[in-house]
């Protein structure tokens, strides 16, 4: 391996320490990184390192296997977590017509949103739900979530910049979030009514065990899978398609495709799969 320094950097950083993170980044978290991502990796870890002293990355790599504790802001720099509310509006428009179907009244639904991030997309589902349920809307539950302790943190509190609700309809803004005032002025804050029916966690996809029971009616499991390599997307979809009811949808990313995996699931619309009969409950 040529242990060349890439680059002029505050930290001592080479081409094995890359291979060394990205080896341990795919062992506990899945994420398969590019080799063009040297610098991104080099990036994203600099801040730990400036934190905790250290001069080099194999110090860091060092430090990272000595302690346990570390391997949760390791995780939690590397992860992207690009999300924004209502993308892929299409989705939602599906979401709302699947709570209205009949066979769905008088009975608790449960929804998951696997890679959660910040909370704009559990957010999206639940404002979609609530405006088109009303009251009945109450009794959802949205399990929220994301191997990211950070962005798990923002999404519990539920409060944004005003920038990132722009695209909102105004009513909807209006109905769904509070005003931040004094110090917190450009800030917005979800409304309770909402923020009850969702539960955050933290779930790493590669858990054997989610801890989470089926029968949910959908899964919103976006712009995640591009981040594994295809035998643990299609282990995961296997596993995910089993929690759901026969009648239920599960929501890509809209450069996400399991086509192939038609051992599991059928494409019914643009990124929207139903279970095959007998791959769910
Ligand atoms: C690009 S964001 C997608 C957010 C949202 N689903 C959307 O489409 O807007 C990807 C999220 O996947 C999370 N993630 C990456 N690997 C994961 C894993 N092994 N288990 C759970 N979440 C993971 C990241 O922390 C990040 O928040």
């Amino acid at each position: 391996m040529n242990a060349q320094v890439l680059g002029e950097h505050e930290f001592g950083y080479n081409d094995h320490d890359f291979e060394q993170v990205r080896e341990r980044l795919y062992r506990r978290a899945g994420i398969s990184l590019a080799a063009s991502k040297q610098q991104m990796v080099y990036s994203r870890l600099a801040r730990r390192l400036r934190q905790l002293e250290l001069r080099t990355f194999s110090a860091y790599l060092a430090y990272l296997d000595q302690h346990p504790e570390e391997w949760q802001p390791f995780i939690n720099a590397l992860t992207t977590n690009i999300t924004a509310f209502f993308r892929e509006r299409h989705h939602f428009d599906q979401l709302v017509a699947l709570a209205r179907e009949p066979q769905r009244r008088g009975r608790p639904l449960r929804f998951w949103s696997a890679a959660s991030s910040t909370g704009e997309e559990p957010y999206s589902m639940a404002i979609a739900l609530h405006q088109a349920l009303g009251e009945r809307a109450q009794g959802i539950q949205i399990i929220a979530s994301d191997i990211d302790t950070g962005v798990l943190e923002t999404a519990r509190r539920g409060v944004y910049p005003l920038e990132r609700l722009a695209q909102l309809d105004p009513a909807l803004r209006k109905r769904y979030f509070q005003r931040g005032t004094g110090s917190n002025a450009g800030l917005a804050r979800v409304v309770p009514e909402l923020r009850q029916m969702v539960e955050f966690r933290r779930i790493n996809l590669l858990d054997k065990d989610w801890r989470l029971s089926g029968g949910l009616e959908a899964i919103f499991c976006r712009n995640v899978m591009i981040y594994f390599d295809k035998p643990t997307q299609v282990r995961l979809l296997e596993r995910m398609v089993r929690l759901l009811r026969p009648d239920g949808l599960f929501f890509a990313g809209h450069s996400e495709s399991f086509v192939q995996a038609n051992h599991v699931v059928k494409l019914v619309s643009r990124t929207v799969y139903q279970p095959v009969p007998g791959a769910s409950i």
